[in-house]
This record gives C-alpha cells, sequence and structure tokens, in this order.
C-alpha cells in the first residue's frame, strides 16, 4: 500500500520528523542505523512511526505469544502507510515475582514512560495481557499522551479437569482448600495444574488480567471486543491488525489519550466493572490511571457509579462460566449495551475507532442469557463495590459484595490478629489457634509500604480446622489487596495501611470489629482513650531494603486510594523531551 503523503495542511507535525526528517550528521545517524535491519529510505519519508511497546517475556506466562500479535500489530501499521518500530519494556509476571509484581508496577509504568517520550515516536500500541501489564503500560503512555491504542492478549481457553471446567486462580484457591481439608489427593492436585492452563492467554476467569482488559474497552484505549477474545483465537489477531492500522489514522487525526481517558471514560468503566463482577484491583489501577492522565478520581466515585449497578456476568469467581464463554455469548459489547439502556453509560465518550462507545455498543448482540444477563434479571442485585469507612479505615477500604457472603455483610466479632504474612502462615493451621467462624481475621503489614508492594494475600486462608467444620467464609480484613480471582468476605486496601500508622496497626487479639457494609460502616470497637494509649507505643517499621528501587518505592508510594502511584509520577506530562537540543 502506497503510504499516504506526510501532513495535509490539517495533519499534526510529527515528533518523528524531529529525527528522521533532519538533513544533517544527527539525521544520517538516526535513519542510518535503524536501516541495519534492511529498513529501506522511503520509510523515512514522514510516515507515522508507530512504537509497539512489548511486554512479551518468558517469565510472564500469560504474555508469550505476544511476539505473534507484534506481528499482526505491524501487518497493520504496514497496511495503513505507518512504519512500525517494536519496543520491549518490563514485564511483569503475576506468578512468578517477588515479592509482588504489583511492587514493580509503577517501575514499569516509568520505563513505559521514558521509552515512549525519548524516541522518535508518533503513536503507541501497547501489548497488555497479565495482570500488572495493562495498567503499567497504560499509566506510563498517559504520562506521554501520544496517539495510542491497547491490545490485551486475550484469556486462555477454558480449564478442562475431568470432564468440568475449571477457572484459573478461582479453582486453585478451592482445590488448594480442598487439599488442606484432604478431600482431594496431591496426584489429582497436580493433575489440575496440567489442566488448568492449556492454550496462550491470560487468566481466563474474571480476575484482574480479565478485568482490565474489560477496562481497556470500556475506557475506550481498546478496540471493541478486545475485552474477552480467546488469545488463540484468529480473531484476536484480526483485532491485533485492525488495532494497528488503526493507531497510524490516529495520528493523522492527532487524537490523543487523553481525548479517550476524560472523567466520562473512567465512569464508564466504574460502571462496566460492576457489571462484570470486576476485580477489586481495578479500583487502585484506574485512580492511578487517570492521576496520570490528570483526571481526579477517588475512591469515592467508585461508591457512587457502582450504586444501582448489578452484576450481569455468570463468571468465576463470582459465577460458574469463564471468559471463552463470555466471548461466546456476546463479550463486553452486549454488557456495554445493557448498561447503556439503563441509563448506565456516559454514551458520547469517545473511543479510539474514532467512534462513541454508544455507537459501537448499541447494536451488540447476547447469544447467551445464561452467561451475560439483561439488567433487568441481572446475575447479582447491587453488587458496585462499597466504600467502607470508620475509625478502622479513615481513608477507606472497600469490599466486592458480589463475592462476598450476603449474612456476613453485617456481622460483629472478635478479631484474631496476624501481625504480619509470616505470622498468619506460622500459626493459621495451629489447631490450637483460639478462632471459630463468627471471629474476625486481621491481617496487618500487607500494604503499599508494609508488605512491600501491597500483596494480594486479603483472602487469608481460612484455618484449616474450620474448613474441616465445612466452614468456606469468615470476615476478613487488612490493608493487603486480594487476586481478582478469589472471593469471599474480604475487607481490603484498609487506609491508612498498618505500616504507615493506620488503626488496623492497634487492633489486638480480642478487640471487637463492627462490619455493616449497608451502611458503609467498619469501626474498632475501643474507646478513643485505649486507641490513643496504643498509638502512642506504636513503632514505625523499618524500610525492608534501604537501596534502589525498593528505597525509591518505600519513600514515594501513596496510599491505596490514591492509587499506590509514587507520588512524583501523578500527573500528566506530556510528550516534550527535555533538553531537545540537537
Ligand atoms: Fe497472568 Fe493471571 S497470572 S493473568
Amino acid at each position: 500500500m502506497k503510504p499516504k503523503k506526510l501532513r495535509s495542511s490539517k495533519q499534526p507535525t510529527l515528533r518523528s520528523v524531529k529525527w528522521f526528517g533532519r538533513q544533517d550528521i544527527y539525521g544520517f545517524i538516526y535513519r542510518s542505523w535503524v536501516k541495519n535491519r534492511g529498513v529501506p529510505h522511503d520509510q523515512f519519508d514522514g510516515r507515522p512511526v508507530i512504537g509497539i511497546c512489548n511486554t512479551y517475556s518468558e517469565l510472564t506466562p500469560c504474555n508469550t505469544h505476544f511476539r505473534t500479535i507484534a506481528e499482526h500489530v505491524k501487518a497493520g501499521i504496514l497496511e495503513a502507510g505507518g512504519f512500525p518500530l517494536e519496543f520491549p519494556v518490563m514485564s511483569l509476571g503475576e506468578t512468578l515475582m517477588r515479592p509482588t509484581a504489583m511492587l514493580y508496577r509503577n517501575l514499569a509504568s516509568m520505563d513505559v514512560e521514558e521509552s515512549i517520550r525519548a524516541n522518535p515516536l508518533d503513536g503507541v500500541v501497547l501489548l497488555v495481557g497479565c495482570d500488572k501489564t495493562t495498567p503499567a503500560l497504560l499509566m506510563g503512555a498517559a504520562s506521554v499522551d501520544l496517539p495510542t491504542v491497547a491490545v490485551s492478549g486475550g484469556p486462555m481457553l477454558s480449564g478442562k479437569y475431568r470432564g468440568t471446567d475449571i477457572g484459573s486462580g478461582t479453582n486453585v484457591w478451592s482445590m488448594s482448600e480442598d487439599l488442606r481439608a484432604g478431600k482431594i489427593t496431591p496426584d489429582e492436585f497436580h493433575e489440575a495444574e496440567s489442566c488448568m492452563h492449556r492454550s496462550h492467554g491470560h487468566c481466563m476467569t474474571m480476575g484482574t488480567a480479565s478485568t482490565m482488559a474489560s477496562m481497556v474497552e470500556a475506557l475506550g484505549v481498546g478496540m471493541p471486543g478486545n475485552a474477552a477474545i480467546p488469545a488463540v483465537d484468529a480473531r484476536r489477531y484480526v483485532l491485533a491488525r485492525m488495532a494497528g492500522r488503526r493507531v497510524v489514522e490516529m495520528v493523522r487525526e492527532d487524537l490523543r489519550l487523553s481525548k479517550i481517558l476524560t472523567k466520562k471514560s473512567f465512569e464508564n468503566a466504574i460502571r462496566a466493572n460492576a457489571a462484570i463482577g470486576g476485580s477489586t484491583n481495578a479500583v487502585i489501577h484506574l485512580i492511578a490511571i487517570a492521576g496520570r492522565i490528570g483526571v481526579e478520581l477517588s475512591i469515592d466515585d467508585w461508591d457512587r457509579l457502582g450504586r444501582g449497578v448489578h452484576t450481569l456476568l455468570d463468571l468465576m469467581p463470582s459465577g460458574k462460566y469463564l471468559m471463552e464463554d463470555f466471548y461466546y455469548a456476546g463479550g463486553l459489547p452486549a454488557v456495554l449495551r445493557e448498561l447503556g439502556r439503563n441509563n448506565k453509560l456516559h454514551k458520547d465518550a469517545l473511543t479510539v475507532n474514532g467512534k462513541s462507545i454508544w455507537e459501537n455498543n448499541k447494536r451488540a448482540p447476547c447469544w447467551n442469557r445464561d452467561v451475560i444477563h439483561s439488567f433487568d434479571k441481572p446475575f447479582k442485585k447491587n453488587t458496585g463495590i462499597a466504600v467502607l469507612r470508620g475509625n478502622l479505615c479513615p481513608g477507606g477500604a472497600i469490599i466486592k459484595p458480589s463475592a462476598a457472603t450476603p449474612k456476613l455483610m453485617k456481622h460483629k466479632g472478635r478479631a484474631v490478629v496476624f501481625e504480619n504474612i509470616e505470622d498468619l502462615h506460622k500459626r493459621v493451621d495451629d489447631p490450637k489457634l483460639d478462632i471459630d467462624e463468627r471471629c474476625i481475621m486481621v491481617l496487618k503489614n500487607c500494604g503499599p509500604k508494609g508488605y512491600p508492594g501491597m500483596a494480594e494475600v486479603g483472602n487469608m486462608p481460612l484455618p484449616s480446622k474450620l474448613l474441616k467444620k465445612g466452614i468456606t467464609d469468615m470476615v476478613r480484613i487488612s490493608d493487603a489487596r486480594m487476586s481478582g480471582t478469589a472471593y469471599g468476605t474480604v475487607v481490603l486496601h484498609a487506609v491508612p495501611e498498618a505500616a504507615a500508622g493506620g488503626t488496623l496497626a492497634l487492633v489486638q487479639n480480642g478487640d471487637i470489629i463492627e462490619l455493616d457494609v449497608a451502611k458503609r460502616r467498619l469501626e474498632l470497637l475501643i474507646s478513643e482513650d485505649e486507641l490513643a494509649r496504643r498509638r502512642k507505643k506504636w513503632k514505625a517499621p523499618k524500610p525492608p531494603l534501604e537501596r534502589g528501587y525498593w528505597k525509591l518505592y518505600f519513600d514515594h508510594v501513596l496510599q491505596a486510594d490514591q492509587g499506590a502511584d509514587l507520588d512524583f509520577l501523578v500527573g500528566k506530562s506530556g510528550p516534550l523531551v527535555p533538553r531537545d537540543n540537537h
């Protein structure tokens, strides 16, 4: 295809021309080195240069097919007359990284931001998949604000074990509890490992990766259909190719990320999260992305917008189906259509294909109402994320009602306290642990600073002696996060966290705690005097490491209600390169 002509009077000045358009020694250097892999001279004729930001890594199993996806994006860019340049950034694999991939989300976002800004790019395609890769790349790209399209890698095919579907994460939790309760053998456990993850792609439950892929679509930064097409379905490659074509047009239209990521699009995404029964991690990630692009978003927006929104999807962990079923039933377009028909969508929010979200989805069909329920007959009613306040969490804490046990949503119980994750692991299965099913499990020091990195440990394992009694849920409270594939009556993200001197740090065994989700309350029922007495004795923990990124993170990380970003990264900074002097 013939490249379209550079710059009509309406076309924006391309950043890349400052590199490749020069007729001096620097122009020679910029072009000549790029030519070393066989790039013809006509690629430097002023066509849009598009970066393909790739999180491929064998250490990120969910993203190992990204070289193939990048090839399809590249084909689309070439077809539209652009010049693709693929580059790697730090990849974050949820399953292998220690202490938690979340510790490195902000670091990866800095890599993305600086890689985009420092190079001769006019637009970017972000290849995202495993949980943290989506927010990290969106945060970094938002800080530069070029025309940008995100392409998710897509979910794995459904897990199949002995004739039943099993979902990544969700069935890991239930099977490991079954193993601890002696209900299944180690051999059965190992067999399930091989059956659960049987294709390329990310977790195929509505965990954090599927949630964030849905957020990409609901925010309008991905192409329609982005959320659910399986990773190995040819239509995923078509989507990647269309994204490649489209980003070239976006450069010509100067359609930047800041025109897509508006307050309206975030509000649409929050409601979509409630409708899909999405991960609580989306709360932190969306607030962090909004902070980077300059949109004010708070946890209270989540509570306000989630009210009156129902869960429409019968997907694990809240239900029984998996992402493959979701796609065949109509995918996110069918959900967005339901929201739009019930006045729960800003219909005019712009998306990357140049159309409004409503134009894209108003005719979306639903092929299976068992998987995607209608708004009139939802899967679960009123399930938006609830934000709790009280003396235990003056800055807020959250709970996901769709994953909780209804009768525990109003509960008063005796606290059983674990000082940190090691303490939990050491004592939770101790037969002498003084605990029953009415108690409330409290875990400290697992927040952004405390862990560090705010690990997904908030859904504490229940004591095995209670599991053996058939108990399946208890109220659990912490400053940690929870895996999007997990479930239970779990209060998360308490702010301030214990390691920052929050009240959580002061809870003692035997204290009475009251949870009332309907009233949005979480209270530690002890006197102010007693609280003050305990606070006087509290000592701040030392940073776990006094060097490198860990130190930078510990010194600058914000609390969960502010997206756990680094304080100096908040706020859009734009595509200009400081000291751009040659
Ligand atoms: Fe990568 Fe679940 S481990 S998405």
